[in-house]
């Protein structure tokens, strides 16, 4: 087996609205990936795309409309949802909504390992929250006690992962994890992905708008838009040599220089978002350089160029041929 988790034609329906104005927006269209042991998958597109509807569904938090998921080789039922198992772990965007403000931390430490039963006496118990702490670079002396507020967001975040951690799961689903956290201290955040895949064998389902740390970390990276994965392949092909007109704009639009300028603010325009969910064609013709005639009818296929899935009728030909 070497595939450790398989999203297979995932698609998830909303409807928005009212009673007089319904629409049905398709916000995960017949989704398709997987993840191997020891990779960094990422799942990359600009706000509004339907990355966190498909990680929500992966971790058993909502329904998908049709489609499957398969852990392990087992399907995802819904009685047995991948979330509630020791084996995959989520890490969200706001680490301060992650912990009550009310608790201390290590309190939730301390229920993972009773629930799981991952220690017999209570220093055992400790000795084993202190191993997930020190691979994020803090100590259970350090954390002991405190709420959430005695800690920066930076330090947060850390100990959301060491949490993540105590399990010691072979999957994490990482949603934005590091959109909350100062530009400074990201990268330090994505190298302890790198570490818990190269140390530990943990695959990271990393979900971000941010493609400077997706290049950094990535192994194959997806790029989403309105839904559907319009390009996916490894992070090298994909990022450094993009085919579709959309991964294009994306990469073209990374300033190096300045964070705030970041893609999702200059591309995002967010009245658009729900006309281009309901287009016919290809969801991105409204906005491409290169668009053709068909692009406005007809959606393109998942199209293999050179080893790398592209969603786009310029490349129709290249396939035939
Ligand atoms: N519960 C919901 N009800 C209706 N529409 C939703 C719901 N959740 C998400 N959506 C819509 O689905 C689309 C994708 O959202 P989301 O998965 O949150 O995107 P991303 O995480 O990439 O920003 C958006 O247009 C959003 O408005
Ligand atoms: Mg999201």
């Amino acid at each position: 087996m070497d595939k450790l988790l398989e999203v297979n034609e995932l698609t998830k329906q909303y409807s928005q609205g009212n009673v007089i104005a319904r629409v049905i927006l398709t916000a995960a269209d017949h989704v398709s990936f997987y993840i191997k042991p020891a990779e960094i998958f990422t799942l990359a597109g600009e706000s509004g795309c339907g990355k966190t509807t498909t990680a929500k569904i992966v971790l058993g938090f909502e329904e998908a409309t049709s489609g499957t998921i398969v852990h392990n080789g087992k399907p995802q039922t819904r009685k047995e949802k991948v979330w509630i198992t020791e084996g995959v772990q989520a890490i969200f965007q706001d680490p301060f909504s992650t912990f009550n403000p009310l608790r201390t931390v290590d309190s939730y430490f301390h229920e993972t390992v009773q629930n799981f039963k991952l220690a017999r006496t209570k220093q055992e118990a400790i000795d084993h929250i202190d191993k997930k702490l020190r691979l994020v670079g803090l100590s259970y002396q350090e954390f002991a006690g405190k709420y959430p507020n005695e800690f920066s967001g930076g330090q947060l975040q850390r100990i959301s992962i060491a949490r993540a951690l105590v399990t010691d799961p072979k999957l994490i689903i990482a949603d934005e994890p590091v959109s909350m956290v100062d530009a400074s201290l990201r990268m330090s955040i994505v190298n302890l992905f790198k570490k818990l895949r190269d140390e530990l064998g943990v695959s990271i389902l990393y979900i971000t708008h941010d493609l400077a740390t997706a290049y950094y970390v990535s192994d194959r990276i997806a790029i989403m838009f309105r839904g559907n994965i319009i390009e996916m392949g490894s992070v090298e092909q994909v990022l450094m040599n993009p085919r579709h007109p959309y991964s294009k704009l994306l990469r073209d639009s990374i300033p190096q220089a300045d964070p705030k300028l970041r893609w999702t603010s200059t591309v995002t325009l967010s009245e658009l978002e729900q006309e281009e969910y309901l287009r016919r064609g290809c969801k991105f013709a409204g906005r491409c350089p290169e668009v053709m005639d068909i692009c406005k009818g007809v959606v393109p296929a998942d199209l293999s160029v050179d080893g790398v899935l592209v969603k786009c009728h310029k490349y129709s030909d290249t396939q035939k041929g």
